[in-house]
């Protein structure tokens, strides 16, 4: 296995990745296919590679030369936002999980966070059904603040959004 930061050649394989995670996880994201079906190469290029100023940066995680799952680190630049970073989009091929993929992937995006100057947290938003997430983020520490109700709707069906919180200052 191995973890690095995506760049513009891995655009097709992203692409491919993330429409399957949409398609076949739609209770864990708020983007939908549809959503993002029509983008361009160029266009997921632009998305996927990190920010020259640092405010977005997505790790890939990679099998036998294979990306097998993917997560975004958000960093907001205005002043009195910069001391927290948002975790997004995690994602683990269903072939590769359960073998420490989002773990890892995990562990390089809080890495990141603490190397960067003044970042005392990590927050995250999850589906309150989501089990294998939250157990997940659980064992690094990440606990729960708050509960939106019906933050999600997914065709018919509504559902709760859990924020939880890393706070490097809280001993983690
Ligand atoms: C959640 C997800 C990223 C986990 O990825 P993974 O590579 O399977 O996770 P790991 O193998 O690194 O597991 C790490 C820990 O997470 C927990 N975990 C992972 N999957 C679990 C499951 N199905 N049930 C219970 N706990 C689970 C366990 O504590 C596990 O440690 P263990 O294997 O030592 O018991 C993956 O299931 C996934 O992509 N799901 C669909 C998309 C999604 O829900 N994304 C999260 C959006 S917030």
């Amino acid at each position: 296995m191995e973890i690095r930061l995506l760049d513009p050649r891995d655009a097709a394989a992203y692409q491919a990745l993330r429409l399957q995670a949409l398609r076949g996880s739609p209770h864990a994201f708020s983007a939908s296919h549809d959503d993002e079906a029509a983008r361009s190469l160029d266009e997921v290029a632009a998305r996927i590679v990190p920010a020259a100023d640092g405010s977005v940066c997505m790790f890939g995680a990679f099998e036998h030369g294979e990306l097998a799952g993917f997560v975004a680190l958000i960093h907001p630049q205005r002043a009195k936002l910069r001391h927290g970073v948002e975790l997004a989009g995690m994602y683990v091929a269903p072939a590769w999980r359960r073998h420490g993929l989002g773990r890892a992937l995990l562990q390089a995006v809080i890495a990141h966070a603490r190397a960067i100057d003044g970042v005392r947290q990590i927050g995250l938003g999850v589906n309150a059904t989501n089990a294998a997430a939250k157990a997940l983020y659980a064992s690094a520490g990440f606990a729960s603040w708050g509960v939106q109700p019906q933050a999600l709707r997914v065709g018919d069906a509504f559902y709760d959004e859990e924020h939880q919180l890393l706070r490097f200052d809280a001993g983690n």
